[in-house]
């Protein structure tokens, strides 16, 4: 397993370190999961990224920052598929996982979202459904368990997205009836239920009260370890406490990306430094 240390990091040149057998010496970088290629997307004639090109390495997490507006979710959007959804929705450019590329012909957009799963700013359990239900979905919908099987599946899913405790004795209430927090833990479980190598978290914590969100902060600490993760935030501080990565983004265009660390105390770009400084947004 790759370590979750931030180490060398050079978002568009990976090929050199695929190829290089001369730098051996130099630690080796983090594996890249995804790779993000001259995408842009639009909303009917109206542009909402414009020819992003950025890498989001394995099993760590990567903030995506910037003011409202400025692409964070379009963005996110295009890395599963979603973002054809919309009517009147495209996109130009390539996104790979691994070496898929998920705009490929033959790929099954259903495929990507399980493989590439997404968490929203409100907690969106379905209302008819109990929590075993919410969980269960999408191993039903993809015939990945049944019977024992089915409910252990579960059982795991809740206890990563550390509801199960809270939830062991009450799994056939609705999932609407739990608390916020509660809610976006089994929105989280649901995601991992069916067993995804990345998870994208739309502002996850946007509607949580403080504590719930320390705990679903600590939740990604952990599944950071056997996940790649994304996290959109317009919390400054979250980014700074959680990832490991960090992309800032401005009117549609990637304005900088780099480890965290060194894009908040050495900012490549005035743009970013001001948005950080709290200038703008
Ligand atoms: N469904 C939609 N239909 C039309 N335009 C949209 C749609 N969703 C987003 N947009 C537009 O695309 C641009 C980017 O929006 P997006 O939601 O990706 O921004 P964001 O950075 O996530 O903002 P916020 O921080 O407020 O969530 C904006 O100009 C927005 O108005
Ligand atoms: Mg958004």
């Amino acid at each position: 397993m790759v370590p979750a240390v931030a180490r060398p990091y050079q978002p568009l040149h990976m090929e050199t370190h695929r190829a290089g057998s001369s730098q051996e010496e130099e630690p080796a970088p983090h594996e890249i999961k995804m790779r993000i290629r001259h995408l842009s997307a639009w909303y009917g004639t109206c542009r909402a990224l414009s020819e992003i090109t950025l890498d989001i390495p394995a099993r760590s997490v990567t903030a995506i920052i910037g003011p409202s507006g400025c692409g964070k979710s379009t963005l996110v959007r295009c890395l599963n598929r979603l973002h054809e959804e919309f009517p009147g929705a495209r996109r130009a450019g390539r996104v790979f996982l691994d070496d898929l590329d998920i705009y490929g012909p033959l790929v099954d957009p259903i495929e990507v979202r399980r493989r590439i799963g997404m968490v929203f700013q409100r907690p969106n359990p379905f209302p008819t459904m109990s929590v075993f239900d919410n969980v269960a979905v999408g191993l039903r919908l993809h015939s990945l368990a049944r019977g024992e099987a089915l409910a252990e599946a579960v059982r795991a899913a809740l206890e990563r997205a550390g509801l199960w405790k809270e939830v062991r004795g009450q799994l056939h209430r609705s999932g609407v009836a739990l608390s916020g927090g509660q809610q976006q833990r089994l929105c989280l479980a649901r995601a991992l239920a069916v067993n995804p190598e990345v998870l994208l978290l739309d502002e996850p914590c946007a509607s949580l009260d403080p504590v719930s969100t320390m705990h679903i902060e600590e939740l990604i600490r952990q599944l950071k370890e056997t996940h790649t993760v994304v996290i959109v935030t317009h919390n400054i501080q979250q980014a700074a406490r959680l990832a490991d990565y960090t992309a800032f983004l401005l009117h549609g265009t990637l304005v900088e990306a780099g480890p965290t660390a060194q894009l908040f105390t050495r900012p490549a770009d005035r743009r970013t430094e001001d948005y950080l400084a709290g200038r703008f947004g």
